[in-house]
């Protein structure tokens, strides 16, 4: 949550801030901000987007800046709370990502000393105790600022006259951009990939100064070596490509995800994980550990564990699990994320690491935050998603999570060969989905007069009704509840009318049986029905108002296919009602805050 970028070198620093902050709006952006340095700190800022704030800001000749992109944490969005923050005598400024736990008590001391602060913002505090440690040399001030500091931190600081940027992380994303005469500073690599390939990932404690031509890191006081890397991520990748949005887009590429996140998982000689190497001990149980929609994957990862390696699987929300007990020996660890920097998922991976267990993630970010915190990565091959809620992701999750499963599965050799010779075939089975759209945006349009949806499904199917509702909910702004559909009785029949569709996934597999009961009962309600079904299905058509055709696949594949069903089905929804799609109000693609 929030962006940071900062420039240095031969060009217009206020342009280049601008588009990379543009490309960073995933992560906040409720206000926008940069502050560049000329003759002193000229700071622009609002509770804006960022296209606003470019045609407001007027021309600066300036080589040096830093910018922001907000999601609220401490303080409503404003003018006041926007960053960059300033200090007294304005020639420091800071812009920030993260959380400074014990502002209030450095807040108190610094008015206490007379520093005037002006916002309700954590970030604030930052440049005020530079100010006061300043005596000469810019990056020991922060260094010894950081001494003070109890939370997490990106932040770029930028002083007038220094001719410098002075960056620091701890716990929360940070990486510079290498360039020929000009370096960057960003949160995430698709802010600067119109700029540059070459990337330096910063580590938790570490500083960094950098000029026009140089970039010094340090960690502990001492200067430290790193790698440049180059990125694989291409600029085209981190654009829109012609699509409306980038919720489409990403939609559109999910064939193109599942064969080069499989090919990466079918290239390797070595086992895609080995928990008996890892851990010394043998594979018993299974625990997974998400948020939000990697949630939805997880739960979909443990009826595969359970289905096709008889072992159990459990699935905890990140955010609660501090309350829950350690697992046992024997477990197999896997947490899910896509950005590698959610904060409920690093907390809780931390946790387990603390207590000296092994954990395995499956990460879309390369060098995220729990890819280094992690003993083994499996990295899904999704490349860049913009649009705030994950599309190409989750189903590259679940392409991870089937080959975890298949290659501990035990399935006898000519079924496992059967699954493998499906699972291939899911790019194609996708594509046809994405190439007969018409009936989704038919039903799109019936929906989107609707403010209270149900999904139900069973079995496999129930978490792929938690993610429709999910997304629905997300990008159309329609109250939408996932149920089990044998749930649905318990309570929430009170809720049915022919006011609240039930979109019921009623694909063939074991449940499909009583999936048509609770059709039947749905109907008996007078909810309409929209029903996601195979091709040549005979007997819902005539039960449900509206139908959506999903190609034939063997039933365990099906989350993939009925899940591009539903996302269609939320985007084009949120399109009808004129949503401002890829950035719901409210939300943020990384949250790096409890
Ligand atoms: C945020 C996003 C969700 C995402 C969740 C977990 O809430 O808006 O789309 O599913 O974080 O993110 P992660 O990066 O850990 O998968």
């Amino acid at each position: 949550m929030c962006g940071i970028v900062g420039y240095i070198g031969k060009n217009q620093a206020q342009p280049i801030l601008i588009s990379c902050l543009a490309r960073l709006e995933y992560r906040g952006y409720d206000s926008s901000g940069i502050a560049v340095a000329g003759d002193r700190i000229k700071v622009f800022k609002d509770s804006i987007r960022v296209n606003e704030l470019a045609k407001v800001l007027p021309e600066i000749e300036a080589t040096a800046g830093i910018g922001h992109t907000r999601w609220a944490t401490h303080g409503e969005p404003s003018r006041i709370n926007a960053h960059p923050h300033c200090d007294c005598t304005g020639d420091i400024a800071v812009v920030h990502n993260g959380v400074i736990n014990n502002f209030q008590q450095l807040r108190e001391q610094l008015i206490a000393e007379g520093h005037q602060l002006v916002s309700e913002t954590d970030t604030e505090v930052l440049p005020h105790l530079i100010e006061k440690h300043y005596q000469g040399n810019l990056e020991t001030a922060v260094e010894a600022a950081l001494l003070e500091v109890k939370g997490s931190y990106a932040i770029v600081v930028l002083k007038k006259d220094e001719g410098k940027l002075v960056v620091a992380r701890k716990d929360s994303p940070l990486i510079i951009g290498v360039g020929d005469r000009e370096n960057f500073v960003a949160s995430d690599v698709p802010a600067i990939l119109d700029y540059t390939n070459r990337v330096i990932y910063l580590d938790d404690g570490d500083t960094a100064v950098i000029t026009e031509d140089a970039i010094k890191v340090r960690h502990g006081g001492a200067e430290v070596t790193k790698q440049e890397q180059q990125v694989s991520w291409s600029v085209e990748d981190a654009q829109k490509g012609g699509y409306e949005h980038f919720m489409i887009k990403e939609i559109h590429e999910q064939p193109k995800v599942i064969r080069d996140t499989l090919g990466e998982y079918i290239a390797l000689a070595e086992p895609i994980v080995d928990f008996k190497a890892l851990s010394g001990e043998p594979l018993e149980d299974i625990l997974f550990i998400a948020c939000g929609t990697s949630y939805h994957a997880a739960l979909v990862g443990k009826y595969l564990i359970e289905e096709l390696v008889s072992i159990p699987a459990r699935v905890e929300l990140a955010s609660e699990f501090n309350s829950y007990h350690l697992p046992l020996r024997g477990t197999g660890i896997v947490a899910i994320t896509q950005s590698g920097e959610t904060a409920d998922t690093l907390n809780a991976m931390k946790r387990l690491k603390g207590a000296g267990k092994k954990v395995i993630v499956i990460n879309n970010v390369v060098s995220s935050s729990a890819s280094r915190l992690a003993d083994q990565t499996i990295n899904t091959m999704a490349g860049p998603e913009i649009s705030v809620a994950a599309t190409k992701s989750f189903t590259a999750q679940l392409m991870a999570l089937y080959w975890l499963a298949l290659s501990y599965s035990k399935v006898d050799i000519s079924q496992l060969d059967n699954l493998v010779t499906a699972l291939r075939q899911l790019p194609r089975k996708v594509q046809e989905i994405l190439d007969n759209e018409a009936v989704i945006v038919e039903c799109a349009k019936y929906l989107s007069k609707y403010e209270n949806v149900f999904f139900i499904g069973r079995g496999l199917n129930f978490p792929v009704a938690l993610e429709g509702a999910l997304k629905l909910k997300e990008v159309a702004y329609i109250h939408a509840e996932g149920y089990s559909a044998g749930e649905l009785k318990h309570g929430s029949f009170a809720l049915l009318s022919a006011d609240t569709p039930v979109i019921a996934i009623a694909t063939p597999d074991r449940t499909y049986e009583a999936m048509l009961t609770s059709i039947k009962e749905v109907k008996a309600r007078k909810s309409p029905v929209i029903a996601l079904v195979e091709e040549d299905d005979v007997n819902i058509g005539e039960l449900a108002d509206m139908v959506i055709t999903v190609p034939r696949i063997d039933a365990i594949f099906s989350p993939v296919v009925n899940s591009v069903a539903l996302q269609l089905l939320a985007y084009y929804t949120a399109k009808h009602r004129g949503c401002p799609i890829d950035t719901p109000r409210n939300l943020a693609k990384s949250v790096t805050v409890e």
